[in-house]
């Protein structure tokens, strides 16, 4: 092939993209997609001690909510500004303090305010009524109802039943003030807390030290902490006859999610919005609450006002190749080291059969193809086919042996062989951990291979898509096989990776890289077979995720978001929870700086680029991290290497030079791999980008 025709090639699939990504986003089409054959697990828990029986699989796996329906249902779940906890027929809301020092932030549950119905006997775990994208409903015995919305300022309880209620504190109740309607009271408490009552009728309420009881009352209370801002008060007043029942996220136009929730009452709707929404929300949509704000382990959250929020993104590139092209003058060094990548692949000597390493080896030798095509070196091209076909086949066709994949009914998704009698082999895959990031790397090796060989893409399109589906199913029904978005948070903006565990803080991710790699793997299987809905969709997940990561987990060292400490000693965070902020990882204390760096890196892809675009912040992270490098025992050289790549942004020659002194590399990386990140950096004055 001529260097014109690579040119051109290159450029044709970037139009492709930008063809595909204006598509209109609307329901996705399925295609049939193949069912793995079907196991019963083992080692997963019923959903029914929970869910409502009118809620049939599939049911959400990695969800706000998760701990509600895990184990005894009683840790707590963060309802931002509210943390949550339901147990014994009771549910309790504390507006948390934050701990925060140099290596760990996290929110303190306390049981400021206990509701239950008085003298109720029966103790009965909670029932899931129902949940959408951005709520819960839980109801709790007796009749008290609680729609969990998440950003409300507002805990919201339907009483359905005509009940006497008990509001019961840790605190001692330092002041009591009802208003003459008796329709709103003010309760003070020991720590400094106001909490305001608004009830839907005129309610009784008397107090002890610790414990309010009322008289018998149906109908609706709302219960907010009153902030310290100018007017807070006034506008708790004015919003608070106006209630969120649920909420969705729509999705009908490329880089845009719409928020609808449905509401009760009269008036305005007034929700929070956190820092990332405030960075892309539509300010023609709604309307901010100046000085209306509450604390939170995830930054400020600020009052919003409209039932409808519209959040942009600007698109991001979806390619297959680097962005700006590789140097010409770098293909025969590429080539040198490509070659020998080639030759040293070997599908039959593979010892790994863990669906997260195997998946790493088959994405490696996939981005080895499309360097080739970059570098116009296509001699390679047949020998990576076929270890890719020898690789993927056995976990499509289910011939692989000691594992693959399968499906179980109880929750609905996919398990592995292993996982279905393992809750942690397969790092958890079969308790529904860490789905897209497995999952992530087996599509982009599918979605290469369709590229360069279609006949094969068409032959195993069923099965591909039942991967893909399996994580980023966008509609919902229980005639579907998979959950809506299995990983993905629709309020936060990004994935958590922690399945069916129950953890005090919450769900939680710590590779943001790898999660970008499964939306974006999954874009490219959607240019792959031509299918824009799925490009669509996996643009925007990857653009939401880029955002996300940049807003919590990279760590500017001029960031306000996270206390003075954490910030001066973190360029980023190790594993982030709904309810804490990590410097350690699940397989590294805080010190390996190096496996804290290179695990929110790998994989080493195009989208890279767009992950680490604020260049000033790629400097900071390599600087905080080369230190780690002196540490005794030494540092894996593949962890090295993604920090030499980050480097290789703002220092392109020295990275080079250490890249090139490496004797090793990770196992989901290459020389080849490196070589062509180093050249296909920089702007055109420095020689860096081919096409300038
Ligand atoms: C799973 O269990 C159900 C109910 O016991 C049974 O009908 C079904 O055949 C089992 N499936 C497999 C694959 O073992
Ligand atoms: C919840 O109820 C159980 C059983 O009645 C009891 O053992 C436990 O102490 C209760 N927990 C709390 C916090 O009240
Ligand atoms: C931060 O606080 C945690 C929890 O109290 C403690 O275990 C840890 O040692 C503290 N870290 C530092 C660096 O002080
Ligand atoms: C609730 O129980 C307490 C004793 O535990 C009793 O004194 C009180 O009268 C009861 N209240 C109601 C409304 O039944
Ligand atoms: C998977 O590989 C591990 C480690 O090589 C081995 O111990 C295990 O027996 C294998 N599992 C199966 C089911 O073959
Ligand atoms: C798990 O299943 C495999 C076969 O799928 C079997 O060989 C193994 O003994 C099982 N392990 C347990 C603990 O049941």
């Amino acid at each position: 092939m001529s260097q014109e025709t690579i040119n051109k090639s290159t450029l044709r699939w970037q139009c492709i993209t930008i063809m595909l990504v204006l598509s209109p986003l609307t329901t996705m089409s399925h295609h049939h997609p193949y069912t793995f054959p079907t196991t019963n697990s083992t080692v997963l828990p019923s959903p029914y001690t929970f869910f409502s029986p009118k809620l049939t699989p599939p049911l959400p796996t990695n969800s706000f909510f998760q701990n509600f329906v895990l184990e005894k249902g009683d840790q707590p779940e963060y309802i931002h500004p509210y943390l949550i906890k339901s147990r014994n027929s009771s549910l309790s809301i504390s507006y948390p303090s934050l701990f925060s020092n140099s290596s760990i932030i996290y929110q303190r549950f306390k049981r400021d305010l206990t509701i239950s119905v008085l003298n109720n006997s029966k103790k009965r775990a909670h029932v899931i009524s129902s949940y959408d994208d951005l709520s819960v409903t839980l109801d709790i015995q007796g009749g008290l109802r609680f729609l969990l919305v998440r950003g409300s300022p507002f805990l919201t309880c339907e009483v359905l039943n005509k009940v006497v209620l008990s509001i019961s504190t840790i605190r001692v109740i330092v002041g009591f003030v009802p208003n003459s309607a008796k329709t709103k009271y003010k309760i003070s408490l020991s720590n400094g807390q106001t909490w305001v009552l608004y009830a839907s009728s005129a309610i009784e309420l008397s107090h002890g030290v610790n414990r309010i009881v009322s008289g018998e009352f149906r109908g609706v209370i709302r219960i907010a902490v009153l902030g310290s801002g100018l007017g807070f008060e006034s506008v708790l007043d004015r919003f608070s006859t106006c209630y969120p029942v649920s909420g969705l996220a729509v999705f009908s136009e490329p880089f845009r999610v719409k928020y609808k929730w449905e509401k009760k009452g009269w008036g305005d709707l007034l929700m929070l919005a956190n820092p990332l929404h405030i960075k892309l929300i539509d300010d023609s949509s709604v309307s901010k609450v100046n000085g209306f704000k509450y604390g939170s382990i995830d930054g400020e959250l600020v009052g919003v006002v409209g039932d409808s929020w519209v959040l942009k993104t600007d698109p991001v590139p979806i390619t297959w190749h680097s962005i700006k092209g590789v140097r010409e003058k770098a293909y025969p060094q590429i080539v040198r080291a490509l070659v020998q990548d080639v030759k040293d692949l070997n599908a039959r000597t593979i010892e790994t059969n863990s669906s997260y390493f195997f998946g790493k080896l088959v994405a490696r030798a996939a981005r080895l193809a499309l360097i080739a095509e970059e570098v116009d070196y296509p001699n390679v091209i047949p020998k990576i086919k076929k270890y890719l076909k020898e690789t993927i086949e056995p976990w499509l066709d289910g011939t692989f042996g000691s594992n693959g994949f399968l499906y179980e009914e109880t929750w609905g998704g996919l398990v592995t062989k292993q996982g279905s009698n393992s809750s942690t082999l397969d790092f958890g895959f079969g308790v529904y951990n860490d789905h897209h990031f497995h999952i992530g790397y087996f599509l982009y090796g599918i979605a290469v291979l369709t590229k360069i060989d279609p006949v094969w893409g068409r032959k195993y399109r069923p099965q591909a898509y039942s991967l893909m589906l399996d994580f980023m199913t966008l509609d919902k029904g229980s005639n579907l096989k998979y959950t809506r978005l299995r990983c993905f948070d629709l309020w936060k903006l990004h994935s958590w990776a922690s399945g069916l565990t129950e953890f005090p803080n919450g769900r939680n991710q710590e590779s943001t890289s790898e999660a970008v790699n499964a939306y974006y793997s999954a874009a490219l299987m959607g240019l792959a077979y031509g299918d824009t809905h799925l490009v669509t969709l996996g643009s925007l997940l990857t653009a939401m995720e880029i955002h996300a990561s940049q807003t919590w987990w990279h760590v500017k060292e001029d960031d306000t978001k996270y206390g003075k400490d954490f910030t001066r000693e973190n360029r980023v965070v190790g594993i982030l929870w709904s309810i804490k902020r990590d410097s350690g990882l699940w397989f590294a204390p805080p010190e390996w700086r190096e496996a804290r760096t290179g695990i929110q890196v790998l994989p080493l892809l195009p989208i890279t680029e767009v992950l680490f675009s604020d260049v000033t912040f790629a400097k900071q992270l390599v600087e905080w991290t080369l230190p780690a490098f002196k540490r005794k025992g030494g540092v894996g050289e593949g962890w090295k290497g993604f920090v030499y790549a980050l480097q290789g942004i703002y220092d392109n020659k020295a990275a080079l030079q250490k890249i090139r002194s490496l004797t090793g590399h990770d196992d989901g990386n290459s020389l080849s791999n490196l070589l062509w990140w180093i050249f296909s950096r920089g702007s055109c004055e420095d020689g860096g980008g081919r096409r300038c």
